[in-house]
Order: structure tokens, then C-alpha cells, then sequence
């Protein structure tokens, strides 16, 4: 923004979908807009990036120069090529889901079909519910699995079961078991779709993957993806294979356009050379498009979105053998038959007490779709494709026991290494009693207790549906304070071991 102007207080931030049009003065816009996503806000307050897509040659950003622009959010849910994949997926299951020619067909057929045709592709050996023979399960570089992780495992690695639903509550070790599966099913020569709704959860799952050594590549929006893991994407690894492509021809349009300028007496030489440097930005078009490919052919494991899997890239590289969808229960069913039309056998991970797919239209609701396909799947054909997680390897025994009685019908069980842990026990925390208590509760209802000053719930005046709470934000500030006084380190993002998040 020029001069002393700074940008008027807004609530977006990087990673959300905006559309960019020009505007009057009084904030007007023009119907034609640009659909793009918000990269970063300046930190003086006076500028803001966009990425906005566009080809060689394109004239957009030459319509917004210079003029007044306005940029909107695009509501997650009402964006429109996220409806287009999921409408799309929806038809191709209808249409091919159950041709022979369709990769996926046993796990269409299990989860559409009836106790009977389970049978029968049981009796015709296309399908088996077993658990596979592990040369040895507790052999495993990463981590000591317990018994219902190693089951899980083991079923997991059966190369004709067509669907393993992982159910587990917070900290039982989904995602990490997630990862032994995906090195173990490569090693067993499979080629694995890793997904996930939201980039936030394909991330982690990159962050985790990336120390396995495994050659990994995350297809996505480079404004969406983590920049801790931007070393993974396609398009920075892409980048780092034409580095030297890109010089030697960056030299050769130089040595041309010098040419040119010496050759302006020569009409037909000049025209040679001009196709020369036309066909030298094919010969770049072509190259991207041939390494792009051979990047994801070359890849053991690619990770996406759930709709991130429709890319047509991802689609170019052909069928997986093995599609992982984490979080599973978090989205819709339609966003997860985008990638497990691509595979031949799925796994899903999740834990259906944990958030649910957010639906805003009470029509939708009613119809269904809130129930994620993992939780429709764990119903199915009494529970056969389930398998459970009974150990949380995270917290102290007195949250996970309170979760446990609250939401899990007491079946969840605590770790013997972490049951007792406490902030305190760290060398570099303070022993005090707010690092000494392992769950602490407020009930900020209680009527005439100090709690309950200005902890009323408002809605958003944004208009998001959202409440917010300033009494227990405070309470909340407050705590996590005398937290970091105590020695504390805060992070705010999930892909950091040993931190403290604030949910
Ligand atoms: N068998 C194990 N032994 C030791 N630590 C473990 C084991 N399994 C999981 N963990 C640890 O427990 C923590 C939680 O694991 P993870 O994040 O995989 O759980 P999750 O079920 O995916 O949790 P969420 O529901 O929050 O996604 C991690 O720090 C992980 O390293
Ligand atoms: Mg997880």
C-alpha cells in the first residue's frame, strides 16, 4: 500500500482462498475476479501477498496494477472446486465403482455390499480379513508398539484386505503407526497415496515421514503447505532438478537476444532467431512437464489433501497400491473416494469422537454427509473392517482417564511411560504447583465466583457462526503465562515434539 496508509484490520490469514477484483472508492467491486490464495500479511501493516494463478504471458496481473483492488475470502466450504472434486468423485464411484477395470473394486464392494458378497469374495480368495505373517513386528526402528498398535500393523500390511479402519482416541499413536505402516507396505514393494483433509495433518504426517528416509513428495498449493516441509513439495524439488536446465538455457536466451540486437539490418535472421527463443521456452515446458512426472513416478509415497489427490498430476501417475487417509474422521465421504479411487486397497485412521466433518447446511445434515465415511465404515458388517487403539502414549493418567470415563466407556488405558509424567519432571521447568498439576478445571458457570467475570459467550460479529469467550481467553492467557515463566516452551504448531499446544 502506498504512502502512510497501513491495511484495514482483517481477519484473513495465510493459506485462506481469496478472490482479487479492482474496485471503486467506494470499495465496489468489478464482477470479474481472480481467484487466489493470501501468501503472508506484511508485518508493517502496509502490504499483503497473493498468489494468483496464471500462465506465461497472462495479463492479470497487469489489470490490477496500479489500481484500487479489493480482496475477499472465499469460505472454505463454499468453494467451488473443492464442490466440482467431490461431485466429480461421487460420479466416478457411481459410474466405475464397480467395473472390473476399476482398481478399487473390492473396497467399493465392501463398503456398498451386503454380508453375502462379502462372503462370496471371501470363498473366490479376492479378499482375505487376516492378519499378514510380520517376519518380526517388534522389530522396528522408530518405536516399542503395543498390542493393539502391532495388531493393527499386521492387519494394516495385508496386501488383499481391502479396507482397515484405525480407531483411536487423541495420543494412542495413530499417526505414528500410520508411518511404520507406510515404510513397511513400501518395503513390501506397494506404492502408497497418503491423505488427510485438512494441510495441516498431511504436514505432521510429512514432517514424520521425512526422517524415515523414504523418497516422499507432497503435491499441493506451495501458499497452503507448511514451510517446514516445503523441502518436500513437488514443485521445490521440481525446481532443484531444473536448476541447471534453467541456467544453461537462461545463457542461451542471452547469447540470443544479443544476436538479435546485432541483426536488426537482417529481417530473416532475425526471424530464425526469434523462433529460436520461442522454441527454447517450449523446450522449458516440455522439460517441467517430463520432470514433474518423473518426480512422481519416482516417488514411493505421495501426499495430498483428500481433494489435493484429484490433481491431475496425481491422477497422471496411475493406480496406488495403497491409499492412507489420516484424520479420516474429519472429513466428508465424498472427499475421501477422491483418493481411494486411486488405490486398491484403503486404510482409515481417526477417532470418531474427535471433530467431526464441519457441515453448515442443515439440508446436507439431514442427508447424511456429517457422518464421516470412517465412522459408516466402522459400522459395517459388524465391525469386521475395525480395529482399535487402546493405549494413549501422550498424557498424564488423570486427563486421559477423564476422557476415558467421558467419552470412551472407560476403555482407554494410559502408558506406563508417560501415566505419571508431570511438566515438573523436566530439568529445565520450574517445580511450582501449576507444572505439579496435571489436568485443571474451571468451571467458569459457577454464578457469583470471580471465574465468572466477563466469561459470557457472543457470537462472532463476523458472521462465522463461531462464539468466542474474552473471560476465558483471558483465564487461558493467563495460565499459559505463568506456564512460560515456569521455563515453559510454547509452540503453537503440532509439528514440534516435546511442546505444549493451545488448543
Ligand atoms: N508405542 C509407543 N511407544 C512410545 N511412544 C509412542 C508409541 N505410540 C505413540 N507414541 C507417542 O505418542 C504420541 C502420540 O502419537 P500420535 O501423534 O501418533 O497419536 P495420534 O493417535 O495420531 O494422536 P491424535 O489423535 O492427536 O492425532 C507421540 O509423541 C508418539 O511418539
Ligand atoms: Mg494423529
Amino acid at each position: 500500500i502506498e504512502g502512510e496508509h497501513k491495511l484495514p484490520p482483517t481477519t484473513l490469514s495465510p493459506g485462506d482462498m481469496v478472490c482479487v477484483r479492482t474496485c471503486n472508492s467506494r470499495g465496489e467491486g468489478a464482477t470479474s475476479c481472480m481467484q487466489g490464495f493470501l501468501y503472508n500479511l506484511g508485518e508493517d501493516g502496509c502490504s499483503i501477498t497473493v498468489a494468483l494463478e496464471s500462465r506465461h504471458g497472462d495479463p492479470t496481473f497487469s489489470r490490477l496494477f496500479g489500481k484500487s483492488v479489493r480482496i475477499d475470502r472465499i469460505q472454505g466450504l463454499a468453494d467451488a472446486l473443492t464442490y466440482e472434486r467431490n461431485l466429480e468423485a461421487l460420479m466416478l464411484l457411481q459410474r466405475n465403482g464397480l467395473l472390473k477395470s476399476n482398481a478399487s473394486i473390492d473396497v467399493v464392494a465392501t463398503l456398498f455390499g451386503d454380508s453375502k458378497d462379502v462372503m462370496k469374495m471371501e470363498q473366490n480368495c479376492l479378499i482375505d480379513w487376516g492378519e499378514s505373517s510380520l517376519p518380526d513386528p517388534r522389530l522396528s526402528e522408530r518405536c516399542a508398539f503395543d498390542d493393539s498398535q502391532l495388531r493393527a500393523l499386521s492387519l494394516g500390511l495385508n496386501k488383499k484386505r481391502p479396507v482397515l479402519v484405525i480407531q483411536g482416541p487423541p495420543g494412542t499413536g495413530k499417526t505414528v503407526l500410520l508411518t511404520e505402516l507406510i515404510v513397511r507396505a513400501v518395503r513390501q514393494g506397494e506404492s502408497v497415496l497418503v491423505t488427510a483433509p485438512s494441510n495441516a495433518a498431511v504436514d505432521n504426517m510429512v514432517e514424520r515421514l521425512s526422517r524415515t528416509g523414504l523418497n516422499i513428495v507432497r503435491v499441493g498449493n506451495p501458499a497452503r503447505i507448511s514451510p517446514s516441509v516445503t523441502s518436500k513439495s513437488l514443485a521445490e524439488i521440481v525446481n532443484g532438478r531444473l536448476g541447471q536446465f534453467r541456467k544453461e538455457l537462461e545463457r542461451k536466451r542471452t547469447d540470443l537476444r544479443k544476436d538479435l540486437r546485432d541483426c536488426i539490418e537482417d529481417d530473416s535472421l532475425a526471424a530464425g532467431i526469434r523462433q529460436l527463443l520461442k522454441q527454447l521456452g517450449r523446450d522449458l515446458e516440455m522439460k517441467e512437464k517430463e520432470t514433474i512426472m518423473e518426480v512422481l513416478s519416482d516417488a514411493q509415497v505421495v501426499l495430498s489433501t483428500n481433494t489435493g489427490a484429484a490433481d491431475p498430476l496425481i491422477r497422471k501417475t496411475g493406480c496406488f497400491d495403497l491409499v492412507i487417509i489420516d484424520e479420516a474422521g474429519q472429513g466428508i465421504e465424498p472427499s475421501c473416494w477422491i483418493p481411494i479411487l486411486q488405490g486398491k486397497r484403503c486404510i482409515l485412521a481417526g477417532d470418531h469422537c474427535q471433530l467431526a466433518p464441519a457441515i453448515l447446511s442443515r439440508k446436507a445434515l439431514e442427508g447424511g454427509l456429517g457422518k464421516s465415511m470412517m465412522e459408516r465404515a466402522s459400522l459395517l458388517h459388524d465391525g469386521l473392517l475395525t480395529t482399535r487403539l487402546t493405549v494413549q502414549h501422550r498424557m498424564h493418567d488423570s486427563i486421559a482417564s477423564w476422557a476415558s470415563k467421558e467419552m470412551y466407556q472407560g476403555l482407554l488405558q494410559s502408558s506406563h511411560s508417560v501415566a505419571s509424567h508431570l511438566l515438573a519432571d523436566s530439568p529445565v521447568v520450574k517445580d511450582t504447583w501449576i507444572t505439579r498439576c496435571p489436568l485443571l478445571l474451571l468451571d467458569t458457570r459457577m454464578p457469583y465466583g470471580i471465574l465468572n467475570v466477563d466469561c459470557v459467550e457472543h457470537l462472532d460479529p463476523a458472521g462465522t457462526g463461531s462464539f468466542y469467550n474474552d473471560g476465558e481467553a483471558d483465564i487461558v492467557t493467563q495460565h499459559v503465562l505463568n506456564l512460560v515463566h515456569c521455563g515453559i516452551y510454547i509452540s503453537f504448531t503440532s509439528l514440534i515434539e516435546h511442546r505444549i499446544n493451545i488448543v
